[in-house]
């Protein structure tokens, strides 16, 4: 398609990237030929039309930084029919060709709407989840995983000094990808993930008690978000094994800092890669990793493939703690 002049968007949770991904699609925007718009605070700013021009400069030294330059939202008036059709009309009077929106699940399904209200758009997968269906990675979550390591390193000294368990929670939504590598990476005496059923009693508090008579005096147990009260879980941990256990939740920390070389690297490929696919096939495109290299689907096809956990990865996990 005959491209002049694109956008650029953020939307949903911010993940580290994002602001490689935005520089990305800025500079080979420009090497192309293409005026870029940033679009401020996702859907929201398209709805209201707020759009700066962006040149070489301005996504200079930003690839080292967490957080989004053009700031991120959630919108709600945006995902009905009337939110869509004005982002439409917005798009056609600052003159946008097309439109590049860096997000997770629910920017992928707005980039859809608006794909079928008449705007090509490519959807770069941006949120720490990594729980995109479509695409093997989802920029930020490299750095998320590596924070989440870090903390669990810190709490694992003074549970270790003190001989207690720590019930750790990690962010993730409805996906356990977080958990289970953070977990891995930490040694974990435990994972508990949504994908995986679990019973307490038999999964952790035996094992707990098993390694204790095996001399073990420390532990440490990482949940999932989306897998259960970890306040809950701590106390039933304490109550049945006696060991005084603590909760940690770790929160929006897991979002910020500055992105790892593999967010940055991945970001800036998935970055261009839209661009690319804006300007050279039809219709709206999803970025994805596949095998390791990045790849285009159309929408409709991104939309429609299953997400699958890495369920070998788990029972690996499993043995390392037995
Ligand atoms: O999708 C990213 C994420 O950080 C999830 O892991 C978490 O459940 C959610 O966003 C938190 O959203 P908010 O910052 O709006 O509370």
């Amino acid at each position: 398609m005959n491209m002049k002049k694109i956008g650029v968007l953020a939307s949903g949770g911010d993940a580290p990237g994002m602001n490689a991904a935005i520089r990305a699609v800025v500079r080979v925007g420009i090497s192309r030929g293409l005026q870029v718009f940033g679009i401020r605070r996702g859907y929201r700013g398209l709805l209201a039309g707020d759009a700066i021009p962006m040149d070489f400069n301005s996504v200079s030294n930003i690839i080292n930084k967490g957080g989004t330059i053009l700031y991120t939202a959630r919108s709600k008036e945006f995902i009905t029919k009337e939110g869509v059709l004005q982002s439409r009309d917005n798009c056609k009077r600052l003159g946008l060709d097309g439109l590049i929106v860096i997000g997770g699940d629910g920017s992928l399904r707005g980039a859809m709407e608006l794909s079928e209200a008449g705007v090509p758009c490519a959807l770069v997968p941006g949120t720490i989840d990594n729980d995109l269906p479509c695409s093997e990675y989802s920029i930020g979550f490299d750095t998320a995983v590596n924070t989440a390591m870090q903390m669990v390193d810190k709490i694992q000294d003074t549970t270790e000094a003190f001989e207690r368990c720590s019930v750790v929670e990690v962010m993730g939504r409805h996906c356990g990808n977080i958990a289970l590598q953070t977990g891995i990476a930490v040694g974990a005496t435990a994972i508990l993930v949504p994908e995986v059923s679990f019973d307490l009693h038999k999964d952790v508090i035996e094992k707990i008690k098993k390694l204790r008579d095996m001399g073990k005096s420390h532990f440490i147990v990482i949940v999932a978000e989306g897998a259960g009260d970890s306040d809950v879980i701590a106390q039933q941990i304490e109550n049945e094994t006696g060991v005084i256990t603590r909760t940690t939740v770790l929160g929006h920390v897991q979002r910020g800092g500055s992105p790892t070389a593999r967010d940055r690297v991945i970001s800036s490929a998935m970055g261009a890669k839209a661009v690319e696919v804006l300007c050279e096939s039809e219709g709206s495109k999803v970025i994805a990793m596949n095998r390791g290299k990045i790849v285009a689907y159309d929408i409709l096809e991104g939309l429609d493939r299953k997400k699958s956990f890495d369920i070998d990865l788990y029972k690996t996990s499993l043995e390392l703690s037995t």
